[in-house]
């Protein structure tokens, strides 16, 4: 190839210039984020095809589309916003505002939005950051912008965390818990299409290998029981993937060694995958010991599943007592009573199981082994088996509830600085 052609292939976007090799090379892997980008022009749709190809953003999932911020617009009227959202614009400075407008009405606050326009305009770029857009870049962009755009957002180490961990736990055993925060994930990945991960804690008799039909020959325990090995890397090898935006790291659920664990046990695994993907969900066994006490408080979101009788309610006021004592300044536990309405059982009525907690349950599901049985046997998530079931409702308002996500529809114009601005991001 003469240099003339390497060269117009990189004006257009087609190889990596050396510029943009040296800019790459300290940049960290981007994590399990998913992008869409809007485009009016191939010259900025093409940069960010070839990034999307490049190592360091394998794990993101990266949509090119072309119509620009009307097409946006138009697309997330029922679609779900992604972790970021990238639009271009030709219009010139003064109708950029305004255009983005129909954007804040449809756009997530947790989804981050960064402009491509077309002029290089001070008063604009403050604008629009004012108004909590991510970044405003001029075109031509290269390929080492946006990974580089990227990384800002979502790795650099004054970025907002990424991952969300949400730990379910059981009253009792046998309540439901692991069959919820599977069901959960399952709904929180593809309602919002954002990445989840489960971690099966419960290393002897874990279930999210039967419930989601897998049998992977690696998984958790590795990672538990080689520490010093751990990276994001690692990691990734020990996933499994169940469906599009869903993984997990499976218990061995197998009883040829036995499993006792230091406090610290998981810290690091759940560190590592908290980087790597927006939410993670911690099936923690209904025990009490020094890591699943530590596991708990560690935590962003607790979930506590129990169903109406004595010694549920006994044991989730200990629990709920205990965990807002070791954590004062976080929201106490979520509730969710679970099998209720069991035939001819004597049970406790959810107001009378919420009143002496001072939690009342973010859901109340009732007993029912028939759907529960068929989607277990069947190796289907509920909402698989039956997505109009009152139960598969019920599961998506606790996705909802427990990731702030709001429903597409039901979203309201709070105008371009009210939704934007609580993306928050920190000035240049
Ligand atoms: N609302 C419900 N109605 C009927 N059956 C249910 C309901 N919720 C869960 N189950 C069933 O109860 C059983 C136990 O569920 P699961 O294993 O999720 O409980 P767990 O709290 O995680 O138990 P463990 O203490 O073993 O970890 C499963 O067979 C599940 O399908
Ligand atoms: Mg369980």
């Amino acid at each position: 190839m003469s240099n003339l052609a390497y060269d117009e292939n990189q004006e257009r976007g087609y190889e990596a210039s050396d510029r943009d090799i040296s800019a790459l090379q300290a940049v960290r892997p981007i994590p399990r984020i998913s992008i869409q980008a809007f485009c009016e022009s191939e010259g900025v749709a093409r940069p960010i095809e070839r990034a999307a190809e490049d190592r360091r953003m394998a794990r993101a999932h990266v949509k090119v589309t072309m119509g620009g911020v009307d097409a946006a617009v138009d697309f997330y009227q029922s679609a779900p916003t992604p972790n970021l959202i990238i639009v271009e614009s030709r219009r010139e400075p003064g109708e950029i505002m305004a255009s983005l407008d129909g954007l804040a009405e449809v756009c997530d606050p947790s989804t981050k939005v960064v402009v491509i326009g077309h002029y290089n305009d001070v008063a604009l770029y403050r604008d629009l950051i004012r108004s909590g857009i991510s970044e405003y870049v001029v075109a031509p962009i290269s390929l080492a912008d946006i990974i580089s755009i990227a990384t800002s957002i979502f790795v650099n180490p004054e970025a907002e965390p990424l991952g969300k961990t949400i730990a379910f736990v059981g009253a009792k055993g046998g309540v439901g818990s692991s069959t919820i925060a599977h069901n959960v994930s399952w709904a929180m990945s593809t309602l919002f299409a954002t990445e989840v991960v489960i971690a099966d804690m419960d290393l002897p008799f874990g279930t999210a290998n039967i419930d989601f039909d897998q049998d992977p020959p690696q998984g958790i325990a590795e990672a538990v029981f080689s520490p010093e090995r751990i990276d994001e890397v690692y990691l990734d090898r020990l996933l499994s993937r169940c469906s599009e935006h869903l993984s997990m790291l499976a218990a061995p659920s197998t009883l040829d060694r036995v499993y006792d664990l230091q406090a610290d046990a998981f810290q690091q695994i759940v560190d590592t995958v908290q980087r790597t993907a927006p939410l993670v969900v911690l099936d923690v066994p209904h025990l009490w010991n020094a890591w699943t006490r530590d596991t708990l408080i560690q935590a962003d979101e607790i979930v506590i599943t129990a169903s109406p009788e004595l010694a549920n309610l006994r044991n989730t006021k200990n629990l709920v007592d205990t965990l807002k004592r070791t954590r004062p300044n976080d929201r106490p536990p979520r509730l969710i009573l679970n099998q209720v309405g069991m035939p001819k059982r004597p049970e406790i009525d959810p107001l009378d199981f919420a009143d002496p907690l001072g939690v009342s349950p973010i859901a109340v599901i009732p007993f029912d082994p028939h759907f529960f049985g068929s989607a277990s046997n069947n190796g289907q998530m509920l909402g698989e088996m039956d997505s109009r079931h009152l139960i598969s409702h019920k599961v998506n308002e606790i996705a909802h509830i427990l990731t702030g996500r709001m429903e597409a529809k039901g979203r309201h114009s709070k105008g371009l600085s009210g939704i934007f601005s609580k993306l928050g991001r920190k000035k240049k």
